[in-house]
């Protein structure tokens, strides 16, 4: 059986006022004390922009989390969370788009952190970023002292899995490494699962940590939910940068091909991505009818969401 999800207006109905609360929460809290020349680019990284599906799964994921019983402190470990997760994102991206890496010009309908601060400011900004992502996660203040000290520290665990060199980092070296050369399906899948699937990954399961402590098949179901979602955005990625122009995708569409970089699209052709794509999608689904959580309709509907997009 498919888990149930939510309508595209229910989704809407959902997303509305979650998404003004992270970018409010974003808004006031990114390079809050940083110097001018350094708060800049960072805000101009993170805000006005990015479809915050990594802050939306987390939200999503300790809403179905907290249906077994929510505790006090789930909203703002939840929103923490989401915003940490969101600021390694945009980081990533940062960096992503530097001439030593993807050498790209556009970003989020925008010229990319480095043409317009330069590549000092760029490699500086992501570096801060990816502390301020902690540091919003664990703060020293002890503004976030309703979350208890072991949920910060699984977050900041997880984050870190997510972001580094068995998540994120790790993915973006071996795509580094693989221009111009061609994979095979594993090795493919390897790739897209660190470089992308790990940090939507971790997106999913601190979304579930923000609930505190939650059964065995819960939490497998999720994290089986969140790898195959996370795997699924990066073949529609591919697929997009093939079919999608850049003025919708607010990046450089066809850059792929151009820079000779293994994808879903070169492997399998555009109809077989797609079809894979679908594949995980059922897979996620059924990862979330088996964990049992009861309010799953939001995940499944972001899940819809993730392999339906256009940008
Ligand atoms: C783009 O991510 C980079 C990848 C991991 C494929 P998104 O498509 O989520 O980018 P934004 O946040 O909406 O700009
Ligand atoms: C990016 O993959 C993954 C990251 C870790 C940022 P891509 O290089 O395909 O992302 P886009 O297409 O530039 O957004
Ligand atoms: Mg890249
Ligand atoms: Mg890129
Ligand atoms: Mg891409």
């Amino acid at each position: 059986m498919a888990a149930t999800a939510w309508t595209s207006t229910e989704l809407a109905d959902w997303m509305r006022p979650q998404l003004a609360r992270v970018e409010a929460a974003l808004e006031q809290w990114v390079g809050a004390g940083a110097p001018a020349s350094l708060a800049e680019p960072m805000r101009y990284a993170v805000l006005d922009g990015g479809k915050r599906l990594r802050p939306l799964l987390v939200l999503a994921a300790a809403r179905a989390a907290g249906s077994v019983g929510a505790p006090a402190w789930l909203d703002d470990a939840a929103l923490r969370a989401a915003c940490g997760v969101e600021l390694i994102h945009a980081y990533s991206l940062v960096h992503d788009d530097m001439p030593c890496m993807d050498n790209d010009v556009l970003r989020r309908g925008k010229p990319t952190v480095h043409v317009r601060f330069g590549e000092a400011g760029a490699l500086l900004a992501g570096d801060a970023l990816q502390a301020q992502a902690f540091e919003l996660i664990a703060p020293l203040d002890g503004t976030a002292v309703a979350v208890p000290a072991q949920v910060q520290a699984r977050l900041v665990a997880l984050l870190a899995r997510g972001a580094g060199a068995r998540g994120m980092a790790g993915g973006q070296a071996i795509d580094l490494a693989s221009v111009g050369r061609r994979l095979g399906e594993a090795q493919l899948r390897e790739m897209h699962r660190l470089k992308t699937g790990a940090l939507l990954q971790a997106s999913v399961e601190m979304g579930a940590a923000c609930a505190g402590e939650l059964s065995a098949v819960a939490t497998d179901g999720l994290r089986a939910f969140g790898a195959a979602i996370g795997l699924a955005f990066q073949v529609v990625d591919d697929v997009l940068d093939v079919t999608a122009d850049s003025a919708t995708l607010g990046k450089t569409a066809g850059k792929d091909a151009a820079a000779d970089k293994p994808t879903y699209v070169a492997l399998l052709g555009l109809d077989g991505a797609r079809a894979e794509a679908d594949r995980l999608l059922a897979q996620a689904l059924a990862a979330l009818d088996a964990s049992g959580l009861a309010d799953t309709a939001a995940l499944a509907a972001l899940a819809h969401m993730v392999v339906a997009r256009d940008r």
